[in-house]
């Protein structure tokens, strides 16, 4: 695992967007993965500043996120459809035909998910996949415990899970109990893992992320196993890290 630090949120945001430009100059047709939460906005930002700045084109790009929560319509503000049109694809020269979002409020949602990972692998596969992590490890919505050979499936998401991102909701009990997320194989697959993290909240995960076995309790732990993942952390994220680190040279 390649691992860059940076000072802060916004470092990391900065430097994260400069490799997502590289790569949507560098590929002719390049296929995205992208990412949801707080952690990945400050780069969104950046990548529509490029864009205004006439940097970069989107009009070759595909992208497929990893995620949506079950229940939510497209328009419901909470929903990961409305954050990444709002985010990202209002803002650039993105067809909606080539942005994908699964669908939560699928009829069908064991279709939606095969629909979902059949059309990733039409595409070619993901290039890059944008990545954050949850405080319990999970990333997409592959909760602790998730088999590692999951493909695009329906979860019920973790008390933990729904305690964090109630911060975006009126209250907790708003927040919907289940999600479909890309499996951790369909991640595992994607040819260039960029994996952001940023704050102290996060610290106790990012030790387990490199210094914890691999195991499904902990399922960011199998990006160890990804020949190419490059995880960028700010100073904060990293402090547990460095502590440890330091320990054990005195
Ligand atoms: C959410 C998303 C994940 C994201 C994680 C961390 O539950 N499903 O894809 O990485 O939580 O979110 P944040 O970046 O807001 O800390």
């Amino acid at each position: 695992m390649q691992i860059t630090e940076v000072k802060n949120y916004d470092e990391m945001s900065k430097k994260a967007s400069e490799i997502i430009m590289k790569r949507i100059q560098d590929l002719p047709k390049p296929v995205l993965g992208l990412a949801t939460g707080s952690t990945p906005e400050g780069m969104y930002k950046e990548l529509v500043q490029v864009y205004v700045d006439g940097k970069i084109s989107f009009s070759n790009t595909t992208t497929y996120n990893l995620d949506e929560y079950i229940g939510l319509p497209r328009e419901d503000k909470n929903s990961y459809r409305f954050y990444m049109n709002d985010r990202l694809f209002s803002h650039v020269d993105i067809s909606k035909e080539q942005t994908n979002v699964p669908n939560g409020m699928a009829k069908d949602l064991k279709e939606e998910c095969n629909d979902y990972e059949e059309s990733i692998k039409k595409s070619g596969g993901i290039d890059v996949q944008v990545l954050g992590i949850g405080v319990n490890g999970h990333i997409g919505f592959n909760e602790p415990g998730t088999s590692f050979q999951t493909a695009t499936h329906v979860v019920n998401l973790a008390p933990s899970t729904i305690q964090a991102n109630a911060r975006f909701f009126e209250s907790e009990k708003d927040v919907p109990k289940q999600a479909i997320t890309m499996g951790i194989q369909s991640i595992m697959k994607s040819k260039e893992i960029l994996l952001l993290i940023s704050g102290a909240k996060k610290a106790d995960a990012v030790y387990q992320l490199l210094h914890g076995e691999v195991s499904e309790v902990f399922p960011a732990s199998i990006l160890q196993q990804h020949p190419n993942v490059h995880l960028i952390a700010d100073e904060a994220a990293l402090s547990k890290v460095k502590e440890n680190g330091m320990r054990s040279l005195r």
